[in-house]
């Protein structure tokens, strides 16, 4: 599948965000290590998430969709603490189930995760953590196997800032006997939300969104009801979208706290940004100028837009650098950018970027969910046509990414083939 763009319209208007994508993956684990029913809302309908849900499921959780945003889980029937299904190995998360299945059953058996190519991905702070408290960890024929009679709260120092490390061990921790103390933890907001809900269902945790959390073991996870925190990343991608079409766009169901690093570059690069409680409105300009970023953890500027800032920079006058510190594989989309006419060098894990007039339309295929979305974004700038091949990734991200993006005045469509793609050139102004 491909999206077809006709690049050039401003756009315009207001766009709802969604649930948090890496947010919901970590709560839909912790979902199941209750025997009553948890209700989810806000939940994002994407790919990674409706795998996931499959996945607990085949376990034995009941799932009931309620609409297309809400979920009822229970825990309660779960037979089977052995993941390996055919999808979950595609998806990063998987590994959440570690964490849960551990903390309540002190035994999981789960396929080794996949995701998205941007480097390599070890899960070596996850494991050291879980054997921290107390569990005899291995991996054994492409499955990580934890398993323990006692799991018992420990001090935990993690050697690198880990989001699915922080969650992973919070998660087994919750319910572990005594008291955690996990250092150097990672500050994102997705970790807050996951604590959030994880004491909603009674667990005791301090100090999420800090560098230090404090888990006190509860013996029993009870059911709650929850909504999930806006995306940080699609409300990104949506206020790029305004910079890159010199456009005006009003993002609806959002925290703007949590996008306070991407309005900071946005700003520097001369656009207009006004909040309000949960909306955001980004005003682009004619005149977008260079700045540098580098990418780090929460609250330093995502590496999940870093290929989006990246286009925009592309479009700013001058020479921007930007610096990749969390993956080192993250510039794959580079090459593809450079046939719209981008001119970026790769140096090690700086991008250097001088800035272009305008991007020319042309056929390019998306590495990866962010990179793809970026892709996306080059397009709606760009002359004439571009074709943005391997949506796939994208969907695994963004709900209705090219339907939002038609509702701000953009011209995208969905293409299965060149039928599709005459139609779109025929309809297409
Ligand atoms: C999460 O990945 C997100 N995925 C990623 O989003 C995001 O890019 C990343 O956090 C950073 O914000 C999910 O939440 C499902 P990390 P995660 O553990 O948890 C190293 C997207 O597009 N590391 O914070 O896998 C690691 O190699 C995706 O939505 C270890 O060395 O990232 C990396 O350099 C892509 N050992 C750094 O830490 C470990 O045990 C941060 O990784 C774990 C990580």
């Amino acid at each position: 599948m491909q999206y077809a763009i006709k690049g050039g319209n401003r756009l315009s208007g207001e766009v709802q965000i969604g649930g948090a994508k890496n947010a919901a993956l970590g709560i839909l684990a912790a979902a199941i290590m209750a025997d009553e029913d948890v209700i989810i809302d806000n939940l994002p309908d994407v790919r990674d998430i409706n795998v996931l849900l499959e996945a607990i499921q085949d376990i034995g959780a009941e799932v009931e969709r309620v609409n297309r945003h809400e979920v009822r889980i229970n825990g309660k029937n779960i037979h089977s603490v052995h993941v390996n299904g055919e999808f979950i190995r595609r998806i990063r998360a998987s590994y959440y189930l570690l964490g849960a299945l551990l903390g309540k059953y002190r035994k999981a058996e789960v396929a080794l995760p996949g995701g998205c190519d941007i480097g390599v991905r070890p899960i070596d702070q996850h494991l050291k953590g879980f054997r921290r408290l107390g569990a005899k960890v291995s991996v054994q024929y492409g499955m990580v196997v934890a398993e323990t009679k006692n799991l018992t709260g420990g001090h935990i120092y993690l050697d690198v800032v880990s989001v699915g490390a922080t969650i992973n061990i919070m998660l087994a921790a919750a319910m572990a006997d005594g008291n955690t103390i996990l250092e150097n933890a990672a500050k994102e907001p997705h970790i807050v939300d996951v604590a959030n809900l994880l004491n909603s269902m009674g667990a005791n945790i301090k100090g999420a969104g800090t560098d230090v959390i404090r888990i006190k073991g509860v013996k029993k996870l009870h059911g709650t009801t929850y909504s999930i925190i806006p995306d940080q990343i699609e409300a990104g991608t949506f206020m790029v979208s305004a910079a890159v079409t010199n456009g005006d766009v009003t993002l609806k169901n959002v925290i703007p706290k949590h996008l306070e690093s991407i309005a900071a570059k946005l700003l520097e690069m001369g656009c207009t940004i006004i909040e309000e409680d949960d909306t955001i409105r980004v005003i682009g300009t004619e005149n977008l100028q260079n700045t540098h970023v580098k990418t780090l953890p929460y609250p330093g500027f995502p590496t999940d837009m870093q290929p989006q800032i990246t286009v925009a920079l592309s479009l700013a006058h001058g020479t921007s650098l930007v610096t990749e510190s969390i993956f080192e594989n993250r510039f794959k989309y580079v090459d593809e950018l450079a046939k719209m006419g981008a001119q970026i060098r790769v140096e090690s894990n700086v991008a250097v970027i001088d800035g272009i007039s305008h991007y020319m339309g042309a056929e390019v295929i998306a590495p990866d969910l962010r990179a793809g979305a970026a892709l996306v974004l080059a397009g709606l700038a760009a002359d004439g046509i571009t074709i943005v091949d391997d949506i796939k990734y994208i969907q695994r991200g963004y709900e209705d990414f090219d339907e939002k993006l038609r509702g701000l005045g953009a011209q995208i469509e969905m293409i299965n083939d060149d039928h599709d793609l005459r139609k779109f050139l025929i309809s297409a102004v």
